[in-house]
């Protein structure tokens, strides 16, 4: 398939699989980043569809990701207490956080239990500079990759289409309120100018549901302008991971 420019294709059997190769390709940059800069930097999605991935960590590949090193965050987070059910946070925790040996210290989650909402993002976004840009050798990158879904609707992280948001150039961090009807309303989420400055995002795409969205996306049409999850650019490289549900080989 000739998707746009930046943007690579995988297409496997089923998300188990795309899942997989998302887990292999972690392991490889995982261990490059820790030869160039000591550390493997990883920003979490949200939502149900890495759950398989994040077993994958902390089962299978529990052995293979040098969790000492790696730090965790979170491209958006719910407004919500960490402990609640609908928790970006609490899913990667029961996942995997729960289940590798991950020093408390690598574990960076938006601050939700700062109120009112925009404090939490303002804090979170402090959070972000005081550990990429105030540290001894900043990087071009921020993150070495960053994991990212996509609604029905093309948003990704919790940049909704035709948000203020998506117009933000200078802030990391913002407090907005999804479309009604996506529960919950109030989150927090990274913005294009931090998640575009990733070394390699994937995103992990599946159902049926997604799919008219996706191919419009993934073929570049001019339609799929609008679509935040089309927005999203790396510094090496966006990999689209799909399985038939979206497209077939
Ligand atoms: C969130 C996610 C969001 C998610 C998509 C897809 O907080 O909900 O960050 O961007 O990736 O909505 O969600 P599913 O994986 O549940 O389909």
């Amino acid at each position: 398939m000739d998707a746009p420019a930046g943007m690579k294709v995988r297409i496997q059997k089923d998300l188990e699989q795309s899942s997989r190769k998302v887990a292999e390709r972690l392991v490889e940059i995982a261990a490059s980043a820790i030869r160039e800069r000591g550390r493997f930097c990883l920003n979490l999605s949200g939502g149900s569809t890495p759950r398989g991935l994040y077993g994958l960590l902390a089962g299978e590949f529990r052995s293979r990701i040098p969790w000492s090193r790696t730090h965790l965050f979170w491209g958006d987070e719910r407004y919500v207490p960490k402990d609640d059910s609908r928790s970006n946070y609490r899913m990667a925790r029961e996942t995997m956080i729960s289940r590798v040996p991950i020093p408390a210290v690598n574990i960076h989650p938006v601050p939700v239990e700062e109120t009112p909402v925009e404090a939490a993002a303002e804090s979170y976004e402090k959070h972000l500079r005081d550990y990429f840009v105030k540290r001894e050798k900043p990087i071009a990158a921020t993150f070495d990759v960053t994991l990212l879904g996509m609604g029905e609707d093309g948003h990704t992280a919790s940049l909704f289409p035709g948000s203020p948001a998506l117009d933000e150039t200078k802030r990391w961090a913002v407090a907005v309120r999804a479309p009604g009807g996506i529960e919950p309303p109030q989150r927090i989420t990274m913005t294009l100018p931090i998640l575009n400055r990733s070394n390699f995002i994937f995103f992990l795409v599946s159902g049926e549901k997604k799919r008219t969205v996706a191919l419009s996306i993934l073929k570049g049409k001019d339609s799929s302008a609008q679509y935040p999850s089309a927005m999203v650019r790396a510094v090496a490289e966006v990999v689209w991971y799909v399985d038939p549900s979206i497209l077939q080989e």
